[in-house]
């Protein structure tokens, strides 16, 4: 068992040396990720009914929001899965998985995001499962995001823009993206569940999220991008060690 030594505080927080793998590990990041999957829980839960069929993220804050949910998985039908990771964590817990095409409406769609702006729009992809991310969060009457505090942003950009490709169009999209000012970089050795390539674009600061959505779906041989701006999130659920901050663009007017 590798000794996890106390290395320095950074604004109130234990930063921990982790010897095997050589890196510094902030010790309340996914506290706060679990804190923000506990807030949405108790948001959703009085709205579920037994007939509910609840959209389920991809990634380390989706997962918390999974490990709660199966606390109560008696209360609704079945989830949909945004990935094959989450399918597998979901069917571990209990949980009736069911497929997209077989569910007539979803209530709700939880999931993380890499960057989230006070419009509620967002950068997601980072776990390379942003085409099925999309999809889902598309058939949900309500998109609710959870993240720890440090994803919110006054622009987003600063996170490189994750964009789905087809495999042969890898070259002709990046070209096209660097014709849009970004510095595209191929993730080597990732395929998504789909079958296709992942580009992060750096570079792109993005003023106007729905006008650049729209501009790099209009590339062909890209399957999605990572912008969630059509499809934002209707409510996010923020926890820093001050507590869980909701952010309701459509409430805030
Ligand atoms: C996966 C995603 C994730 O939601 C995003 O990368 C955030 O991940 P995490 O919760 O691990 O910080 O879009 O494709």
């Amino acid at each position: 068992m590798p000794t996890i030594s106390l290395s320095f505080w950074e604004r109130n927080r234990p930063i921990l040396f982790h010897p095997q793998s050589r890196c510094f590990i902030r010790q309340s990041q996914d506290q706060l990720k679990q804190h923000a999957a506990q807030a949405a829980l108790s948001y959703i839960a009085p709205k579920l009914e037994r007939k509910s069929v609840v959209g389920v993220g991809t990634g380390s804050t989706a997962n918390y929001f999974i490990d709660e949910l199966a606390k109560i998985k008696h209360t609704f039908d079945a989830a949909v899965a945004s990935s094959e990771e989450t399918h597998r964590r979901l069917t571990a817990h209990g949980i009736t998985v069911v497929d997209l095409n077989a569910a007539p409406q979803l209530d709700v769609y939880v999931d993380g995001a890499d960057e989230i702006d006070k419009s509620c729009s967002m950068i997601k992809g980072g776990g390379a499962a942003l085409t099925r991310e999309k999809i889902v969060a598309s058939a949900a009457d309500e998109f609710v995001c959870i993240a720890d505090s440090s994803k919110l942003v006054n622009q987003l950009g600063a996170f490189p823009l994750p964009i789905e490709v087809i495999p042969m169009a890898r070259s002709l999209v990046a070209r096209a993206l660097v014709a849009l000012g970004g510095h595209p970089i191929w993730r080597e050795g990732v395929t998504t569940d789909n079958g296709n390539l992942i580009l992060d674009v750096h570079g792109f600061a993005i003023d106007q999220p729905l006008n650049l959505e729209r501009q790099i779906n209009d590339i062909a041989g890209v399957v999605c991008n990572g912008i969630f701006a059509q499809q934002a999130a209707n409510v996010a659920f923020l926890a820093s060690d001050s507590g869980v901050t909701v952010l309701n663009p459509l409430q805030q007017g």
